[in-house]
């Protein structure tokens, strides 16, 4: 069965395609400059695929992390229960170690994982094939709950809207159409004149080389800035609202995403524009109470010192290179789930809305 073919009138881009036993990604480290797909039925070559951004954003890692996890249970030899499950923990634990933000990842994993343990008495055989059918099933979900998410949102917009986002939170962050962008699609499918200035987001450019790739491809009118560039255009008038994805909402509704996106809505409160967040509720993390307890990623130094090859510092610097930070609930005008619209209370509607997806 092809994604592409499930949900019609979502149009656009799939980055994750499954058929046939075999898992397929385009490659978004050589995006907008090349569209090239690689194929994986190895779990261990999944979990390298997340690790180095092959594949990126938070609800594409939790949906690539459930395949590799069918295909490392697909690989395991016994029949017996106990040791299988034994092994699938070990598989589950080697994909969960790839990247520590994105709550996205561990949700799906221990979807796979629960449903496992739910069917103590079938056959490994068939628990392989539900693993599979879950995994399907995890991906389909993402693109419906982003579809109903983004017709919330759009409500929110004004008929014309000047949007300004941040890294990417498209299809190509998720099974497709996307969160943030997801809002956008839906606000440009209701007949709203929108326009989206997408921040380039140093130092891995998700903005430049993935928003504004996926924008164009979609005819949706978007100008590119630099990061720096946010403020100004802010103190112009010239943007109305801020769109965000996210990576891990704490239960208060601080909200982990990219780094820079706590730069931008404390930019957005001192220009009194609404800063608002969409997210899946898979996203949002209970256990979590607030911001603080969030782990914060850490990458390569390289991504800062280097543009491909291009050396952009002097050799030996010290660098720090944190993927995320936290922007506050008190600067987040609302929170957008598939669900609903959370405002005000993030504690409250944050768990109704997560205790509905069940
Ligand atoms: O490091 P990345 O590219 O995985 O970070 C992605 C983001 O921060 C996105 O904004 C977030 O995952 C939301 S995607 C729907």
């Amino acid at each position: 069965m092809s994604n592409c073919g499930a949900f019609p009138n979502a149009g656009g881009i799939r980055p994750i395609k499954y058929s046939d036993g075999v898992l397929r990604l385009i490659d978004q480290r050589l995006l907008p400059t090349e569209e090239s797909w690689l194929e994986y039925t190895d779990y261990q070559e999944v979990a390298e695929a997340i690790r180095s951004m092959v594949v990126r954003g938070a609800p594409a890692i939790g949906i690539t992390a459930a395949y590799g996890a069918y295909f490392g249970a697909l690989a395991i030899e016994t029949e017996n229960y106990a040791d299988f499950m034994t092994e699938f923990a070990q598989v589950c634990d080697v994909l969960a170690g790839t990247r520590p933000t994105a709550v996205n990842l561990f949700w799906a994993l221990e979807r796979m994982k629960s449903l496992a343990r739910a069917n103590p008495d079938q056959p490994v055989s068939n628990l392989k094939i539900g693993l599979e059918y879950e995994a399907m099933a995890i991906n389909e979900d993402d693109i419906r709950i982003n579809m109903s998410m983004g017709r919330h949102g759009a409500a929110l917009l004004p008929d014309q809207v000047r949007i300004l986002t941040h890294c990417n939170a498209g299809a190509l962050a998720t099974g497709g159409y996307g969160t943030a962008l997801g809002v956008i699609r839906a606000a440009v499918a209701a007949g709203k004149d929108v326009a989206v200035f997408a921040d380039e987001t140093r130092p891995f450019l998700q903005g430049s080389r993935l928003t504004a790739w996926e924008l164009q491809k979609d005819n949706i009118q978007t100008v590119l800035i630099c990061d720096n560039m946010a403020g100004y255009l802010m103190s112009k008038g010239a943007i109305d609202a801020v769109i965000v994805g996210a990576d891990r909402i704490a239960a208060n509704g601080d909200v982990a995403n990219k780094i820079g996106t706590y730069t931008v809505a404390v930019l957005a409160k001192e220009h009194n524009i609404p800063f608002y967040v969409a997210a899946p509720t898979s996203t949002i993390d209970l256990q979590i109470a607030d911001g603080s307890q969030i782990p914060i990623e850490e990458r390569d130094i390289r991504e800062v010192t280097h543009i491909g090859e291009q050396q952009l510092a002097p050799a030996g610097i010290t660098v720090f290179n944190p993927a995320f930070d936290v922007t506050p609930a008190s600067l987040v005008t609302a929170i957008i789930t598939e669900h609903g619209v959370a405002q005000g209370n993030y504690t409250e509607q944050l768990a109704t809305y997560v205790r509905r997806s069940g």
